[in-house]
């Protein structure tokens, strides 16, 4: 063990912040903290529009209604994008097409290693936050608030502040249920079962809904048309 890996093992999402704001150069250590992570053939497929101004977090707000945007000192909204790579084709005279789902692979892989990057550096700093993944339901409406081209889209905001609420870590699935030794495993309802029972004694009261409900939830109906529709309008499907 040491104190990068007990920084890790000790994250926990942080959703409520204080009015203190972020010190500029700590602002600016989080982020070339995130840039500094591994990124598909150095193509570096994304981009970092950092929110401060309380106008931009309301507008936020009024489409992603989670108070962590409005408290939050700092959003950082990740981008997914191949917009610079367009540009490398006109300088090549080339064809391009950024069409298809490797390359929103490509870009949201990058775009996740660099998010959490940050958000360890921030924690690092005795910042906290939270990934808000939900602003892709309103897709359509946050491209144009960003004014973001073609071959871009959002693919998630990353609130940081100063904590405000400090919630025990939350346990995952046991090792086993998750890390297989040289093959695939596959699990049993019993897993899921287990996991449920952990996760309401973790939650208590403040969950409404068992973890295998909320799966249920999110994969028994068809997906958000929202990010299909951005997604083809960007010319990225
Ligand atoms: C891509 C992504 C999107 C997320 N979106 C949201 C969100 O919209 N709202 C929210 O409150 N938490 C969001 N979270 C936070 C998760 O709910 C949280 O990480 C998870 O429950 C595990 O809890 P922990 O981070 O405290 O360990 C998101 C996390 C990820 C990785």
């Amino acid at each position: 063990m040491n104190e990068t890996i007990e920084l890790m093992l000790s994250h926990s999402s942080v959703r409520r912040f204080t009015e203190e704001p972020i010190a500029d150069e700590d602002l600016q250590a989080i982020i070339s903290a995130g840039r500094a992570a591994s990124t598909w053939k150095n193509f570096q497929s994304y981009s970092i529009i950092v929110v401060r101004s309380t106008e931009k977090k309301e507008a936020l707000h009024a489409l992603t209604p989670q108070p962590a945007i409005l408290q939050a000192d700092t959003i950082l909204l990740f981008v997914g994008d191949h917009n610079r790579a367009s540009k490398a084709a006109e300088l090549h005279q080339a064809h391009f097409d950024a069409k298809g789902t490797e390359n929103l692979l490509i870009s949201s892989v990058d775009a996740s290693l660099a998010g959490q990057n940050a958000m360890l550096a921030a924690e690092s700093l005795g910042y906290g936050g939270v990934f808000i993944g939900m602003i892709r339901h309103a897709a359509r409406e946050i491209a144009d608030l960003f004014r973001l081209p073609d071959y871009t889209y959002p693919l998630f905001c990353i609130a940081l502040g100063r904590p405000n609420q400090h919630f025990p870590v939350k346990p995952r699935l046991p090792h086993e249920a998750v890390v297989f030794e040289e093959e695939y495993q596959e699990q049993g309802v019993e897993t899921i079962i287990a996991y449920d029972q952990v996760q309401s004694d973790y939650a208590g009261a403040r969950q409404k809904e068992t973890w295998s409900e909320r799966l249920v939830a999110q994969f028994g109906q068809a997906e958000y048309p929202e990010t299909k529709a951005l997604l083809k309008e960007k010319q990225l499907l």
